[in-house]
């Protein structure tokens, strides 16, 4: 008994020692998820003790609230530097190269999208810093998957690079958690839309340009085919499910490749009926690219289940709330 309450005041202890060291370094800190993520983990831990890093110098944002640094995702002993001079205890690995820039890289991606993430699993491994958030994406599934509701567990056979080093990245992670106890935390990221950043070489930043084009000109030419239906999420829906997944005690992460996570699915024909409820002239066209097929190998809805179960996880914003909240802010 007195050793079950030993036990018990130590964990505690050990929490409680944690919560008050934490320090969070975010590599690739200046893209779509990062600038947002940077700002809300800064209101909730302290401005000093968020690290934001990116490969570009910063344009003066996130350098005005906290730390910044430039740091190469690539660059294992760049990266332990940081982690040893702010006695960093959490990593968020924003870097990544997305699905259509991948499409005409795919080495420069592949090196780029695991070394990364090897870069920082060794880090946890070698005890160095505790924990780790790693996103993985909807591009792990595959023109073999079931398109609907796609289950957390299913046939995974992706067909882009993005979606092979995701995929990859994905038994790693869950890899490393088996083998050496490391705490790290993923979620399937959907299409992300957001009004801070600009797209980032994604198949679904159709879903974030449409928005700067039907302020702009009243008219957008969309790479994708107008039935196209994918999953996607307002960017505010995404950083919550990030820092709750992050936040939760670690036996209620019962899943270590990654999680399911579901928001809203639409197609371009939607998003711009949502549009021109706003913007009566606006217009919308289709000519596909390369980057359909890309969208065609992709689930339209996700079921995630095991996210809500496991950690609580419910989306919020609907296309119509998304739609006046991007219209109103670019405005
Ligand atoms: N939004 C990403 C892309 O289109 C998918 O994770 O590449």
């Amino acid at each position: 008994m007195r050793n079950v309450q030993v036990g018990i005041i130590r964990i505690f202890a050990e929490q409680k020692n944690y919560i008050l060291k934490r320090r969070i370094l975010i590599i690739g800190a200046s893209g779509q998820i990062g600038t947002d993520l940077t700002t809300q983990l800064r209101k909730r831990y302290g401005n000093h003790k968020v690290i934001a890093t990116d490969i570009r110098e910063d344009d003066g944002t996130l350098g005005n609230e906290g730390p910044f640094e430039v740091l190469d995702a690539m660059d294992y002993k760049a990266i332990e530097d940081v982690v040893i001079r702010y006695e960093i205890t959490d990593v968020y690995l924003l870097a990544a190269m997305l699905s259509a820039t991948a499409e005409k890289f795919p080495m420069r991606a592949w090196n780029l999208n695991m070394n990364s993430l090897f870069n920082v699993l060794n880090l946890a491994k070698d005890k160095k810093i505790k924990k780790v958030f790693w996103p993985s994406s909807i591009a792990v599934f595959g023109p073999t998957t079931p398109k609907i509701n796609t289950p957390q567990r299913t046939i995974m056979e992706p067909s882009t690079v993005y979606g092979i080093s995701k995929q990859a990245g994905e038994r790693w992670c869950e890899y490393y958690h088996e083998k050496y106890s490391v705490d790290v935390r993923s979620i399937r990221y959907p299409g992300l839309i957001s009004y801070k950043t600009l797209p980032g070489g994604g198949t679904t930043d159709y879903a974030v340009d449409i928005y700067h084009k039907a302020l702009k000109h009243s008219k957008y030419i969309c790479f994708l085919k107008e039935e196209t239906t994918l999953p996607m999420m307002y960017i505010d829906d995404a950083i919550r499910a990030t820092l709750t997944i992050m936040e939760a005690p670690e036996e209620q992460i019962k899943v270590r490749s990654s999680y399911n996570l579901a928001g809203i699915s639409f197609n371009p024909k939607e998003i711009a009926q949502s549009i021109k409820k706003q913007i009566s002239n606006f217009e919308i066209s289709y000519k596909p690219d390369f980057r359909q097929a890309i969208a065609d190998s992709w689930p339209q809805s996700i079921d995630d289940t095991n996210a809500q179960k496991d950690w609580g996880w419910k989306n919020h914003t609907s296309l119509e709330e998304m739609t006046s909240i991007m219209i109103k802010n670019l405005r």
